[in-house]
């Protein structure tokens, strides 16, 4: 894991952008997981920025997203599709038939879980996943508990992820309770992870997850498995890293030493 701790969450943005620019001049048409939540908002406002000011192409990127709640239409303003829609996919240039997000109203779940997975596979796989955490640990919907080996699948969300999510709703009884969520075995088999976080409010979740033990319990420790995978926080996040001076001696000995190859993994 390559652990880079910002300064602030502009900051996160900034190197997050990088590295997903690199990505796309690397491959063009990359397959890109993509996160909800308020961590990537402002990478996805990076991007529309390199977008419209210097081309950033994304006319052959193919775009999944990690989850969405099951229950409200895709128009509904609190879906992650409409999220997606107004956070980035109106403001770039990706075409549409690009674009897979859960869709929460599907007659069967069980079958459009399984086509999830199959449209992953048929597009070669996810070159890089982006995604955030939620202060149990969870990546993407996967809930403690969660078997490291999960696929796409329908999850019961918890009550602390209820109550962080009511936020955006006008009560807490109107907050699905279910959500259809790519599982942690399907992210597992992305090729490179970018793993965000900022605020202090993630900084005790954040250093169980990177520095504690790989257990179900805290779904996103299973990216210690990964070998390619970077984690971006911001000071605040990154405050109970035990090895935050160490994380920070690399990061400095690669930005001065072989910038190219910043963002690859230990
Ligand atoms: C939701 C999403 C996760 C996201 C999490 C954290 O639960 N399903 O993918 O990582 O929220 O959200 P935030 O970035 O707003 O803290």
């Amino acid at each position: 894991m390559e652990v880079i701790i910002a300064q602030n969450a502009q900051e996160i943005a900034v190197i997050a952008a990088d590295l997903i620019e690199r990505q796309l001049l690397h491959k063009p048409n990359s397959v890109l997981g993509l996160a909800t939540g308020s961590t990537p908002v402002g990478t996805y406002r990076e991007l529309i920025r390199r977008h419209k000011e210097k081309g950033l192409d994304f006319s052959k990127v193919t775009t999944f997203n990690l989850d969405e709640y099951v229950g409200l239409p895709p128009t509904h303003s609190q879906s992650y599709r409409y999220f997606m829609e107004e956070n980035l996919f109106k403001h770039i240039n990706v075409p549409p038939a690009n674009i897979h997000v859960p869709y929460g109203h599907a007659d069967s779940v069980l079958d459009f879980c399984a086509w999830y997975e199959e449209e992953i596979k048929r597009a070669g796989g996810i070159d890089l996943q982006i995604l955030g955490i939620g202060r149990d640990g969870h990546i993407a919907f996967n809930e403690p508990g969660s078997s490291l080996g999960s696929r796409t699948r329908l999850k019961t969300l918890t009550e602390e992820t209820i109550k962080d999510n009511a936020r955006f709703f006008q009560s807490m009884d109107e907050v699905p309770r279910f959500a259809i969520t790519m599982g942690v075995g399907t992210i597992l088999e992305a090729r490179k992870i970018l793993l965000l976080a900022s605020g202090e409010q993630k900084a005790q979740i954040i250093a169980e997850a990177i520095e504690g033990p790989i257990t179900s319990q805290v779904t996103a420790s299973a990216l210690q498995l990964h070998r390619d995978v970077v984690v971006i926080v911001d000071e605040a996040a990154g405050a109970r890293l035990k090895r935050a001076d160490y994380y920070r001696w690399v990061y400095n000995q690669k930005r001065r030493l072989i910038p190219t190859l910043l963002g690859q993994s230990n």
